[in-house]
């Protein structure tokens, strides 16, 4: 049978209180909004349609050419949304699901079990419910004393009884699609919040005698709606665990799972220790047997196997085996470190490539660089690239040496296994094998303080 699917992500967001739009709030570092497209995607549809309202041109820079989009131009709820789709989906035979962008914790498997549940149960619509112990905000689910649904009631239109109900609506449902679409021309906005309510549809066909069922996840977690920063910290909290579980059990340890915190599309090798105060962002790579932390924040890169890093920061970059970095040093955008390379205390490395066994041990800046492979960069050299307009290239061949306190004012090469003496300022190119000296003689004045000083 087809499957299609609706992402309903063009509400305001009010209760956010921000300025960022609401599907947009990131949970461990994504947008709501894509950890559920991310989800959908993997279940292989016909179609995903997001309705976007709000925000609609961020939505869509977020989750590009993935989904389609409809505009709602004016949000009157979750029915008056779904109906926007008509054009796109409304004539297809088939099955939609419906999803809210506000609930990133929704997993692949829990939607596919309810679109199975839903078709071997040949409803008109399937409701995906979860018995929650703190049940308000959410609709209810309404059951007759034989314990079919009956319809679902809104926090803000329900009695005190029905307040009682812990079973609540998810806001994830299945629909017969073209039954969908007959049917939300019949929805009405008579209730508290003057909306069209989706959840109607299914009191609608209830009384019209169709078949309405309802699917339960064990997991109230999985379908969190996130209206406020209150909810969107508990979804953080629980995405967390849910990603810091999958790793230990691939064979990473976390010494502290509660202060570790890795981006969903991470991957860490195994044996590879994480020490608290860790981020692992964005789509990170890790080695095997590697060493991270304590206090290190890594994003969108790649650390090879063995390597260690402490107490750094390193972004956009790819970083060899056996890499030693930190404490205390930053790799920037675009920098690619070799094998065996050591990157030591307050080194900070730009946009440079460091060869295999090279060393910046310590004190350091090395930017817009090729540095070769064996070089020693002793400590506090610096790499001059930029003279206040433009940035200039240093480059630093295999085997050299460069003494501390050395000022590479680039453009400039210092050639193979050359020698740089410390303290000096290189203006010009240093040939292979060189010593070069660029700093003045000492001179002593023999006898000085008796000469400046009253006796
Ligand atoms: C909705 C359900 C509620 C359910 C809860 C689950 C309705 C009326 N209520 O309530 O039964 O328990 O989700 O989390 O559906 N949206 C639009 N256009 C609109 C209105 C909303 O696209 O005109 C989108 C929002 O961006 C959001 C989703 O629909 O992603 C749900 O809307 P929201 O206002 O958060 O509904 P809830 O009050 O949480
Ligand atoms: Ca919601």
């Amino acid at each position: 049978m087809n499957r299609f699917a609706v992402v309903l992500a063009a509400g305001q967001g009010t209760r956010m209180k921000s300025k960022l739009y609401k599907v947009l709030h990131p949970v461990c570092g994504k947008p709501m909004v894509e950890h559920v497209v991310d989800q959908l995607d993997e279940l292989k549809l016909e179609n995903i349609v997001t309705v976007v309202g709000h925000g609609a041109e961020m939505v869509r820079d977020q989750l590009g050419s993935r989904v389609n989009y409809v505009l709602q131009e004016e949000q009157l709820g979750t029915a008056h949304a779904v109906m926007q789709t008509q054009d796109t989906l409304g004539a297809k035979e088939g099955v939609t699901l419906v999803v809210c962008g506000d609930t990133p914790l929704i997993t692949k498997e829990t939607m596919d079990s309810l679109l199975s549940y839903h078709e071997d149960e040949g409803a008109k619509a399937t409701i995906l419910t979860a018995n929650a112990d703190q049940p308000f905000g959410y609709g209810r689910i309404i059951r007759d004393e034989n314990g079919s649904v009956q319809r679902i009631v809104e926090q803000k239109d329900a009695n005190e009884s029905e307040q009682q109900v812990t079973e609540i609506n998810t806001g994830t449902y299945c629909f017969d699609n073209k039954t969908l679409f007959e049917t939300l021309q019949l929805v009405k906005n008579e209730n508290a919040q003057g909306e069209y309510y989706l959840p109607d549809v299914i009191e609608i066909l209830q009384k019209q005698g169709e078949i309405v069922s309802a699917y339960q996840t064990e997991d109230f977690d999985e379908t969190m709606g996130i209206n406020d920063r209150v909810a969107l910290s508990r979804a953080e909290h629980a995405m967390k665990n849910r990603i810091n579980e999958r790793h230990m059990k691939n064979g990473v340890t976390l010494i502290d799972p509660m202060q570790t915190y890795i981006s969903p599309d991470a991957v860490i090798g195994q044996d590879t220790v994480i020490y608290p105060g860790s981020m692992i962002q964005g789509k990170t790579i890790i080695g095997d047997e590697a060493q991270i932390g304590p206090n290190t924040e890594i994003k969108d890169s790649k650390v090879g196997s063995k390597s260690v890093v402490k107490q750094s920061v390193i972004h956009d970059s790819e970083v060899g085996d056996a890499v030693n970095i930190g404490p205390f040093a930053h790799v920037r955008p675009a920098s690619q470190i070799g094998d065996a390379v050591k990157i030591g205390n307050f080194v900070e490395v730009k946009k440079s490539v460091m060869g295999h066994g090279s060393k910046a041990s310590h004190l350091s800046y090395v930017g817009d660089a090729e540095i070769g492979k064996g070089v020693n960069l002793g400590c506090g050299s610096i790499t001059v690239n930029y003279d206040g307009t433009n940035k200039y290239l240093t480059k630093v061949e295999d085997g050299a040496f460069i003494g501390c306190n050395v000022n590479l004012i680039a453009p400039v090469t210092v050639g193979k296994g050359a020698t740089v003496a410390a303290g000096s300022t290189i203006t010009d190119d240093v040939p292979e094998q060189a010593l070069s000296i660029a700093r003045s003689r000492q001179t002593n004045k023999e006898d000085y303080a008796s000469k400046t000083k009253n006796n």
